[in-house]
């Protein structure tokens, strides 16, 4: 028995992708963006004034709120800095959820938020994904029914990239009695032709707090840095009590800051993404995948039945260097998730892959 609370002692905690360093690898794993930050962030890290390391950066991080709630149409009491989206999860448990209390989440998608729920001493329910991969029917009925204080669920949905549209998250949040987190951490791939915007719920909504990450989007998943978007009374409660006093350093604030002011090359990143999702999953679905449409920056394949098995495939592909992430949940074990890479990199795989599956 070691000295750590029961919770932590039961849960095996979160495990992250690999992340392999040598040369050669497609690392298609772990939903980095493939292209690199956009340069004005990358002569902003040039340009750190060492003064500013010194010092305590600024607790509040408010231009970057103010640019931010510029971005979206909000005022900066909507927004907050946190030391990536991760860190607002843990926050909004924290906040929201007695100890023992229910958080809601659906499954399979992100595994973090079960083990995160745990760790505080929640009770989690997890309610199965419809079968394409869409709201569960009735939910909002469930998680009033389990009184849950927290529902958790992420659009575009991970691991499958299927958007659920803002009508139907806008009948959630005014259906649900506890607060609904949306993980938007992949909402930057959208195409902008869907016209989706949840964002805008965040007026009439008060128990809607949105996460946004700038990992994906702003190819910054080493900076850790990303925010929370909602009613000023779910916000403030995380700003003034539970975060960590400097939750985000310096260097990151200023990156950051740098990142969303030049959102245009970002967006860049985006469309050549989507161009990308597009090319791959017509290549996936002629090596006979199920490959349902993606809205994220990465495609949930499935292996039909008889042919070679998924786990086989992964480790084929690692093999060669090839790194793609395979799930041990009941309704992924015959999927890989495969995130979006450059041009270079998704034609490496469909090669690869061909010859995988001839067996
Ligand atoms: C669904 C989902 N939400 C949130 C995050 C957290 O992102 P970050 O902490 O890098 O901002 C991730 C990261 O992989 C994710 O996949």
């Amino acid at each position: 028995m070691g000295y750590e609370r029961k919770e932590i002692a039961r849960t095996p905690g979160y495990k992250q992708g690999k992340q392999p360093t040598d040369a050669g690898v497609v690392k298609l794993n772990t939903n980095e963006n493939p292209f690199p930050p956009c340069r004005a962030v990358i002569e902003a890290l040039h340009d750190i004034d060492p003064e500013s390391l010194r010092r305590y950066p600024p607790p509040f991080a408010d231009a970057f709120r103010e640019v931010a709630a510029g971005i979206h149409g909000l005022r900066p009491e909507n927004v907050m800095a946190v030391n990536g989206g991760d860190e607002l999860l843990r926050l909004a448990i924290t906040t929201f959820v007695d100890p023992g209390r229910t958080i809601g989440i659906i499954e399979p998608s992100y595994l973090l938020y079960r083990v995160l729920g745990e760790l505080h001493g929640g009770r989690v329910v997890g309610v199965e994904a419809a079968s394409d991969w869409l709201l569960p029917r009735d939910f909002a009925a469930m998680m009033n029914r389990e009184k849950a204080q927290l529902t958790i669920i992420v659009n575009p949905h991970a691991p499958s990239g299927v958007l659920t549209s803002d009508v139907a998250l806008a009948e959630l949040a005014t259906r649900l009695e506890g607060v609904l987190l949306l993980d938007e951490a992949y909402a930057d791939f959208v195409d902008p032709s869907r016209g989706y915007n949840a964002l805008k719920l965040i007026d009439r909504c008060d128990n809607l707090l949105v996460l946004r990450s700038l990992s994906k989007g702003y190819s910054l998943a080493g900076l850790r840095f990303g925010y929370g978007l909602g009613a000023q009374g779910l916000i403030e409660p995380m700003l003034t009590k539970t975060r960590d006093s400097y939750n985000v350093d310096a260097v990151a604030q200023k990156l950051a800051l740098t990142a969303l002011k030049n959102r245009d090359s970002a967006r860049e990143t985006w469309k050549k993404v989507r161009e990308e999702r597009g090319r791959l999953r017509a290549a996936l679905i002629d090596l006979g995948m199920l490959v349902p449409e993606s809205e994220s920056n990465f495609l949930l394949a499935q292996i039909k039945p008889g042919a070679v098995s998924a786990r086989r495939v992964y480790q084929e592909l690692e093999n060669r260097r090839i790194f793609v992430r395979y799930f041990d949940h009941p309704r992924l074990r015959d999927h890989l998730r495969i995130s979006i890479g450059t041009v270079e990199q998704n034609d490496r795989l469909i090669e690869e892959l061909k010859e995988i599956l001839k067996g």
